[in-house]
């Protein structure tokens, strides 16, 4: 029994700890930039195209593109449930697929939920569409800035990457 303790206190000397810490910064919509704005609007738009006959929950997406080009989107849900789609992957697969070439500068986020109206609190990407975003990001060789719209203020960061530390990647193959 002491003989365990003593190896584990050796371990845990030898352990190395890092700490990752992300910005999020809210703004109220007067502080957002003009082009901040212009994806807000199309984000909440797009959750007017969502087809969410089964969560009621509209969510919509809108990607800009390097040359000014926004591309938007929105869930797609299927009665076969995990046929459906989010509207972050939508977005950015189209994105990627009619724009190979053009880099992604921003993606912005904005949902309706059962009662119709915008969330308040700004809603945030799966974890499957973090993992399809940060390949996004590593694909545009710059970091894609994420805006998630609530009424309440819209959240801005920085990078995917920073929705998702210590992820898997191309590199590890
Ligand atoms: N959904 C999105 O489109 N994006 C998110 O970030 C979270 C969830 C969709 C999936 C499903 O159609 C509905 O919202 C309820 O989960």
């Amino acid at each position: 029994m002491h003989y365990l303790w003593a190896i584990k206190y050796i371990f845990h000397k030898k352990m190395e700890e890092f700490n990752i810490t992300i910005s999020v910064i809210k703004k109220k919509q007067e502080e957002l930039t003009p082009e901040e704005s212009t994806l807000v609007e199309n984000a909440k738009e797009a959750t007017f195209r969502s087809y969410a006959p089964y969560s009621h929950f509209c969510v919509g997406a809108a990607v800009l593109l390097e040359d000014g080009t926004i591309v938007t989107g929105s869930n797609q849900e299927n009665s076969a449930y995990p046929s459906g789609i989010c509207a972050e992957r939508t977005t950015m697969f189209y994105a990627n697929s009619r724009y190979p070439d053009l880099k992604v500068k921003c993606i912005c986020i904005a949902a309706r939920g059962t009662d119709g109206n915008f969330t308040s609190r700004p809603i945030s990407p799966c974890g499957a569409c973090r993992q399809v975003l940060s390949e996004s990001e590593d694909r545009s060789q710059s970091p894609i800035k994420v805006l998630l719209y609530g009424t309440d203020g819209t959240y801005t960061i920085n990078s995917v990457k920073d929705l998702l530390p210590v992820s898997f990647d191309a590199s590890f193959l």
